[in-house]
Order: structure tokens, then C-alpha cells, then sequence
């Protein structure tokens, strides 16, 4: 049987010089004469993976519609977790859960550049005393949800190519932390270049453009592409509870969020996102922001002073529904998004990246912002959803990410809230616990393991509680 002939790679040099060409970024092959044979063959399959037209159209709209289009944006008011008659929904949560619907999904394809850490984040040393890494604390908490509910509960993890090899080495390394290795599953996101401020690519090497992972809204395309999507709808999934890495508060598995999700009036089990409330104007967290009936979130980069800053009658900031970056998704709404394309916009962020002049060859290692990188936002789906269900929680509950070194959304910052929701928890089981008595902040140390209570109500079921922790005491439960 004949086979068909793979094109040569002059020919093959030659239509990727045209298709170039026609987008202005014809320079990516300014060094070809002096490249290897193995390097050419690798410059052409990024060039061939490059998606030209998208690229092209990010470039037109360099001044993203967020930006100049702010009319008729009122806030969304959430259903607040706290007011609810919850039980009904947790009922119903749990229910799905235990009827092997759900699968947890963490991003952890991002560089955590502004932690200043080497590896991937999910391996950073996150809690109090123990100093587990994130990843530690999240298999801990899916492990402990899969054996409340019996249920399989798969955990899929995106990584990115700059992290998925050393991801994967760590979950090895600690033996998947017991879930088993064939019930945790690290699928690649993709990437995009990055561009120089006239919208041409840059060149890492002569032979290399410089990629960027293609932001978080890459779940879309990577869980479609890998063929999970289709998996998860043939393995009765239809629930995924989406996460982020650097939130070592955050609960993988909530049978009242999940419960919201799908038997609130207001949802339409598509896409449910959980905040909490903003309490200062630079706190960098998205917004949750309705403009008639459709939701969306607004990036804190994106928003106006004056919507930053802007208070309502009670003096509370106007737009306060923070975003905490907790979905959960409806699998078929995201097979619906995927068979209309991938198409989430790209938002465009300047960055310092290192490449090379593609006149001299000469690398520069900038120490300003030089490039634009292109990335989408996972909450850019929330406006294809019919009804998108917004639930506030609260912040101590929550919400304790670990984003920078120091200052704000630090590990102090973080292991503080960690310390002070165990508290609380210990609290309500009637332990005493020491607090400052002007300021109520606590005394102690306090690290709580998801294998110990997954929440207040489970700790009170412990036997080991102690009747007190006094001033100074670090204690690991
Ligand atoms: C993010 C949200 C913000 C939200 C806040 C809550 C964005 C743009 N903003 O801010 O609305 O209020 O969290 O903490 O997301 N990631 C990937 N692949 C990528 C890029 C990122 O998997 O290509 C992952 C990261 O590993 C991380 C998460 O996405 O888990 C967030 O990314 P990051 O860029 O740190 O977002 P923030 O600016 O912190």
C-alpha cells in the first residue's frame, strides 16, 4: 500500500515561511542557515503549533474590552453560605459525591514567580508546624473525602511543560500520599508565545520561541485534548470541583458548595464559583460583576480606580465579591465549551522575558518588563453558563493562599489563617484555647490535618481532643 510522502523539510521550511509571512512574524526563521538539522526540525513543530490567526486577533484588541467598556457593570450579590438552612444541600451534595459524580481539579501549571520558589508551587511547604506541601494537604483532604463518602473521587492535576516532569517525580517521590497512582492524574497544559510590544514573537534561541503555559483557561482545551472530558462523562462523572494550588484552606471536596451547585433554583448546574467578601480596595482578587443578566468576573488589574475604590450607602466596598478561584463545573457544560472552539479571550500581561534580538542573535536578559504574555482565565466560562450560582464564604473558612514571600497572601498570612480556622473548629468541639484578650487573635500554634476532620462538625467526633491549648503551644492534630 502506498503511503503518502512526508514533505522535506525544505518544503516543509518553505510553507511555514508562508503561512508566517502572511502574519508579519516571518523573523522566526532569521537564524536557519545556522541551525542543526535537529534544531530546524523542532523550530518548524513550534511554528507549525503556533495558533497564528488567534494571535492575530489578540494583537487587534491590545486594549482588552474590560478595560474601555465598564457601562451598566453593577455588582453580584451572592447567596451567602452562612444564611442558608444548609442542610438540605448538604444532603443533596453528598448524594452526588457518594454516587461516584465527582472528581476533583487542581491548576497547578502556573511559575509561581512571585513566591521566588524554584519548583513547582504545589510542593511548597504550606502548613504551620508540620510543613506539609500543598499537594500533601490536598490528597489528604480528597483522601479523606473519598473514604467519608466511599467514593472513588479521581484527582486530576493540570501542570504545565516548565513543571509537569518534577511534578510528577514529587508525587512518586512520596508515593502519591496513599491515594494510589492510578487514581491521580497530571494531564499537560499547553502554551502560547510571548510577544514583543509590536506583536512579534519572541525568540528564546535560535532555534527555541519563547512559550508561555497558556493560563489557566487552558483546562478547557488540555481536558478536551487529553480526552478527558469524554472520559469523565463515560465514567458517570459529571462534576468537577476545580481548585487552585496555592490555597492550602481550601476544601477539594464540599458537599455543601456541590449540593448548591445542583439543586439551588439559581443554578443551573453549569458553572458555581464561591467568594469571599473583599474588605480592602488592593486586595488582588477578581470580581464577580453582572452586567444585565450575564455574570462574569472582572481581574483586579482590569478594574478602575474608581471601581476599586467605590462604596455603597453602608460604607462596605461596592464590588466585593472576591473571587476565590473555587468552581465547580458541570462536565457537559465544558464539553459544550469545547466543541464551540476554545475560544476564551487572551489577556495580555507585561513581563520580563528573556530571548534574543532577532537581527544580532544577542540574548537579552531584561530587567524590565519587555514582553507581552498571553494566558486565558479559566472564569471566562462563566458567562456561556445559563445561570452562573455565586456563593460567598468565609475568608478563615477558606481562603488563605500562599502567592507571595512576604506581606500579603504570604506563608505567614497563610499559616496564621490555618492556625486561627482550627482554632475556631477546636472551639466549637468546646476546647479552650488561649487569645490575646484586646485583640482575640490566637496564642497558639495549631495545625489540623484534613485526615483529622474535613470540618467543625467531623472534629467534634475526634476522641483525642485536648481540653485546652495554652499560650505558646504548637500542636499538630
Ligand atoms: C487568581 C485569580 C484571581 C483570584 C485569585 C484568588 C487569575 C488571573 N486571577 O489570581 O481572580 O481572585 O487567584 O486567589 O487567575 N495556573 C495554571 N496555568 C497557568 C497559569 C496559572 O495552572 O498557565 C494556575 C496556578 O498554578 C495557580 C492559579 O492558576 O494555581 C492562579 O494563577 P495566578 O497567576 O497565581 O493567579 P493570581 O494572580 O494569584
Amino acid at each position: 500500500m502506498a503511503t503518502a510522502q512526508q514533505p522535506s523539510i525544505d518544503e516543509r521550511r518553505s510553507a511555514a515561511a508562508d503561512r508566517l509571512r502572511a502574519f508579519g512574524q516571518q523573523h522566526l526563521l532569521a537564524f536557519w542557515d545556522r541551525l542543526t538539522d535537529a534544531a530546524r526540525s523542532n523550530l518548524l513543530d513550534e511554528i507549525d503549533a503556533l495558533p497564528l490567526e488567534l494571535l492575530q486577533q489578540a494583537i487587534a484588541h491590545r486594549s482588552s474590552e474590560a478595560k474601555s467598556d465598564r457601562k451598566g457593570i453593577v455588582p453580584v450579590h451572592p447567596i451567602v453560605m452562612d444564611q442558608l438552612d444548609t442542610d438540605p444541600y448538604v444532603r443533596a451534595g453528598s448524594a452526588v459525591i457518594a454516587a461516584n459524580r465527582v472528581a476533583a481539579f487542581t491548576v497547578a501549571g502556573g511559575q509561581g514567580t512571585r513566591l521566588g520558589s524554584d519548583g513547582p508551587k504545589g510542593t511548597f511547604p504550606a502548613t504551620p508546624i508540620l510543613r506539609k506541601s500543598l499537594f500533601e494537604v490536598f490528597a489528604e483532604s480528597i483522601g479523606a473525602a473519598r473514604d467519608r463518602w466511599s467514593a472513588r473521587i479521581p484527582w486530576l492535576i493540570m501542570t504545565s511543560p516548565l513543571n509537569h516532569a518534577e511534578t510528577s517525580r514529587f508525587f512518586a517521590a512520596h508515593d502519591w500520599f496513599g491515594l494510589g497512582p492510578g487514581s491521580v492524574h497530571l494531564l499537560v497544559q499547553g502554551t502560547l508565545p510571548s510577544l514583543d510590544r509590536a506583536g512579534r514573537i519572541l525568540l528564546a534561541s535560535e532555534s527555541t520561541i519563547a512559550l508561555n503555559p497558556d493560563g489557566h483557561g487552558g483546562a478547557l482545551r488540555a481536558l478536551d485534548q487529553t480526552g478527558w472530558l469524554d472520559r469523565l462523562a463515560h465514567e458517570g462523572i459529571d462534576t468537577l470541583s476545580y481548585f487552585q494550588v496555592d490555597n492550602p484552606l481550601c476544601k477539594p471536596i464540599d458537599p455543601l458548595f456541590i449540593g448548591l451547585h445542583h439543586v439551588h433554583p439559581d443554578s443551573s448546574a453549569e458553572v458555581s464559583s464561591k467568594v469571599v467578601e473583599k474588605t480592602s480596595p488592593t486586595e488582588k482578587v477578581g470580581v464577580f460583576c453582572q452586567r444585565g443578566e450575564s455574570r462574569f468576573v472582572m481581574e483586579y488589574s482590569d478594574m478602575s480606580r474608581e471601581m476599586t475604590e467605590a462604596r455603597d450607602t453602608s460604607g462596605a466596598l461596592l464590588h466585593r465579591a472576591g473571587s476565590i478561584a473555587v468552581h465547580v463545573f458541570g462536565v457537559s457544560f465544558l464539553k459544550r465549551l469545547a466543541r464551540d472552539g476554545h475560544g476564551l479571550p487572551l489577556h495580555q500581561a507585561s513581563k520580563k522575558v528573556p530571548c534574543i534580538d532577532p537581527q544580532t542573535g544577542l540574548q537579552t536578559v531584561p530587567t524590565e518588563p519587555n514582553a507581552i504574555k498571553l494566558e486565558s482565565f479559566i472564569f471566562d466560562t462563566v458567562p456561556a453558563a445559563k445561570r452562573a450560582l455565586v456563593a460567598q464564604t468565609t475568608r478563615v473558612e477558606e481562603f488563605a493562599p500562599i502567592k507571595n514571600a512576604i506581606g500579603d497572601d504570604s506563608p505567614a498570612t497563610s499559616n496564621a489563617l490555618q492556625s486561627e480556622r482550627a482554632a475556631q473548629w477546636l472551639e466549637r468541639c468546646g476546647v479552650q484555647i488561649a487569645r490575646d484578650s484586646k485583640t482575640g487573635q490566637c496564642l497558639a500554634e495549631i495545625e489540623l490535618s484534613p485526615r483529622t476532620a474535613l470540618d467543625a462538625a467531623t472534629l467534634a467526633k475526634c476522641a483525642t481532643l485536648p481540653v485546652s491549648i495554652s499560650a505558646g503551644e504548637r500542636l499538630a492534630l
